[in-house]
């Protein structure tokens, strides 16, 4: 618990960084497991200045991305595609084809075979070291809303109505909000070797309460992060409001 979200997010770079680089020193690749929404902003602008500033080298980085809108074009305002470039990927020195984001053109009734192959790169690139996370109101990790089972792999889902009301701002009204997503399931998340999962503010005490707290269920998807061995997660003040 960080007394605001700017020390966390600084801290969670640096760690992401001293990973990145130890791999490098062992000439291994780092696999990063990434987020998108407000949460990482202020942890991908620090990697951007630790790029610039402090020579760190996403050579070695190898990255999943958890979650598409579908449909959705890659050069849409609110695609997660031009998000991963805006925030990181046109700042830093990753090679494009080690870059991974669902497809949110993919056609309709070749989106099963397109996950499933998602699932495979993963397992080829030698499974996710490391996942960031954010954490929506409805319990969702990833775009996993509630009723979403543990061992739940990447997928086409429908979004929950809080989420499209979240997201609503982003695309100038809830009419506008995709109503599916690709997401990569619980099960893939789980399987990450270590899971760092931000909140930040007062709207997200009551599902950190929840999640921490809460037994494992289906209706809080984030409480299945109970079972994994190596969760962080980062809050400030706010969001840990209402721990016991
Ligand atoms: C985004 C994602 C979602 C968000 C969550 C929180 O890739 O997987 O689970 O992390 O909806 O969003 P923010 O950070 O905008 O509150």
């Amino acid at each position: 618990i960080f007394p605001d979200s700017e020390q966390a997010s600084v801290q969670v770079a640096r760690e992401l960084a001293a990973f990145i680089r130890q791999r490098a020193q062992e000439g291994r690749p780092a696999v990063l497991g990434l987020a998108t929404g407000s949460s990482p902003t202020r942890v991908y602008e620090e990697l951007v200045r630790l790029h610039r500033e402090e020579g760190l080298s996403f050579q070695n980085v190898v990255s999943f991305n958890l979650d598409e809108y579908f449909p959705m074009a890659p050069d849409s305002l609110q695609s997660y595609v031009r998000f991963m470039r805006e925030y990181l990927f046109d700042h830093i020195d990753i090679k494009p084809e080690n870059v991974h984001i669902p497809d949110g053109t993919v056609p309709a009734d070749q989106v099963a075979e397109f996950c499933r192959r998602y699932e495979e790169q993963i397992r080829e690139a030698g499974g996710i070291d490391w996942q960031l996370l954010g954490i929506g109101r409805t319990g969702h990790i990833g775009f996993n809303e509630p009723g979403s089972g543990a061992a739940s792999r990447t997928r086409l889902i429908t979004l929950d109505h809080i989420t499209r009301t979240d997201a609503a701002s982003d695309f100038y009204g809830e009419e506008n909000v995709p109503r599916r997503a690709i997401t990569m399931g619980v099960g893939t998340i789980l399987e990450a070797r270590h899971i760092v999962l931000l909140a930040w503010g007062e709207g997200k005490a009551a599902v950190i309460k929840r999640m921490v707290e809460g037994e494992p269920t289906d209706t809080v998807p984030a409480t299945y992060l109970q079972h994994h061995p190596a969760v962080q997660a980062v809050l400030d003040e706010a969001a840990a409001a209402e721990l016991s």
